[in-house]
C-alpha cells in the first residue's frame, strides 16, 4: 500500500486518469493518496488535513469523527468538492477533482454530491418542493420533470404532505427531511453530512438517523461527520480523525459483513 501511494505520486496525466478509471470501476466512490491542507497564520503554518489516506466505496455507511479542531470540517469541505487541497490527490468517482479548477469542480459537487448540513440551509420564502427543486434548476432540467422528481424525493423521506409549507411552518425534523430530500434529488454519488443532528433534540435526532439508515439500506452512499459518538456508532464504519490523521478505521457492530 505505501509503496503504491508514494508510486502515485509519479504517475503522468494519462496513468492518473486510468487509475481514475480503475477505481471507478472497483466502485470506489472516493480515493484520496496523501491529502493535505495547509493555512497559513502569519508565520506559522497549520495543517488542518496532513497526510489523509481514506478509501469509501459505493455503498458504505461511513461517520468521521474526532474532536473539536482535528481537522473534520476540512476534511470534508474537501470531500464535497467546497475547496482544494494544498497538496496530494483527490479522485470523486473516478474523477480527479484534487486537479480541478473552480468552474469544474463546482459542476461536480452539483453531479455528485448532495449536502446536508447542521442547520439545514434551506431558502426561508420557498415551498419545501421549491427548496427540492432548486439543484434541479442548477443542472437545468426542464420544469416538469423537476416537479415530478422533487414530489419523488419528498416523498421518500414522507414528507409529500407537506410540500407546499415553508421552512417555518415546519418541525425542525421536517426541516432536515426537506433538506435531506434536496440532497437527494439529483441522485447523487454520495450523501454529505455533516453534524446533521446537531440542532435537533435526541428523539428527532433519533428519527433522522433511522432515515439515514433506510436510505443506505435502499443503495445510497453515505458519509457523515460528527463528534458525538452516539451518533457515529450508528454508521457502519467509523474514520476517526486526531491532528489532521487517520487515527483509526473501525468496522461497526451495524456492518452486517
Ligand atoms: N480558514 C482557516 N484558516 C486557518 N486555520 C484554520 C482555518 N480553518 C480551520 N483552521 C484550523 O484547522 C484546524 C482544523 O479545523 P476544522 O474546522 O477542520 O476542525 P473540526 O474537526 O471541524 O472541528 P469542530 O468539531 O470544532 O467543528 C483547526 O486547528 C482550525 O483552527
Ligand atoms: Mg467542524
Amino acid at each position: 500500500m505505501a509503496s503504491l501511494d508514494t508510486a502515485i505520486q509519479e504517475l503522468n496525466p494519462k496513468q492518473l486518469e486510468a487509475r481514475g478509471e480503475q477505481l471507478r470501476q472497483e466502485g470506489i466512490v472516493i480515493r484520496t493518496y496523501d491529502l493535505w491542507k495547509t493555512y497559513i497564520m502569519g508565520d506559522q503554518e497549520i495543517h488542518a488535513v496532513s497526510g489523509v489516506d481514506i478509501e469509501i466505496r459505493r455503498g458504505e455507511y461511513v461517520a468521521i469523527m474526532g474532536p473539536s479542531g482535528s481537522g473534520k470540517s476540512t476534511l470534508m469541505n474537501l470531500i464535497g468538492c467546497l475547496d482544494t487541497p494544498t497538496k496530494g490527490l483527490y479522485y470523486l468517482n473516478g474523477k480527479l477533482a484534487s486537479e480541478m479548477e473552480d468552474d469544474e469542480l463546482a459542476r461536480i459537487r452539483n453531479k455528485e454530491i448532495g449536502f446536508v448540513f447542521q442547520t439545514f440551509n434551506l431558502l426561508a420564502r420557498a415551498s419545501a418542493l421549491h427548496n427540492v427543486e432548486l439543484p434541479l434548476i442548477y443542472a437545468g432540467i426542464s420544469s416538469q420533470e423537476r416537479l415530478e422528481r422533487a414530489r419523488r424525493a419528498l416523498s421518500s423521506v414522507d414528507l409529500e404532505q407537506r410540500m407546499h409549507h415553508k421552512p417555518n411552518e415546519l418541525s425542525g425534523g421536517q426541516r432536515q427531511r426537506v433538506a435531506i430530500a434536496r440532497a437527494l434529488v439529483n441522485h447523487p454519488s454520495i450523501l454529505l453530512a455533516d453534524e446533521p443532528t446537531g440542532a435537533l433534540d435526541t428523539k428527532t435526532g433519533n428519527e433522522i438517523m433511522l432515515l439515514f439508515e433506510r436510505l443506505h439500506e435502499e443503495g445510497n452512499t453515505i458519509v457523515l461527520v460528527t463528534h458525538e459518538p452516539d451518533i457515529a456508532s450508528q454508521a457502519h464504519r467509523i474514520i476517526h480523525i486526531r491532528d489532521g490523521k487517520v487515527d483509526q478505521d473501525e468496522i461497526t457492530s451495524r456492518s452486517k459483513n
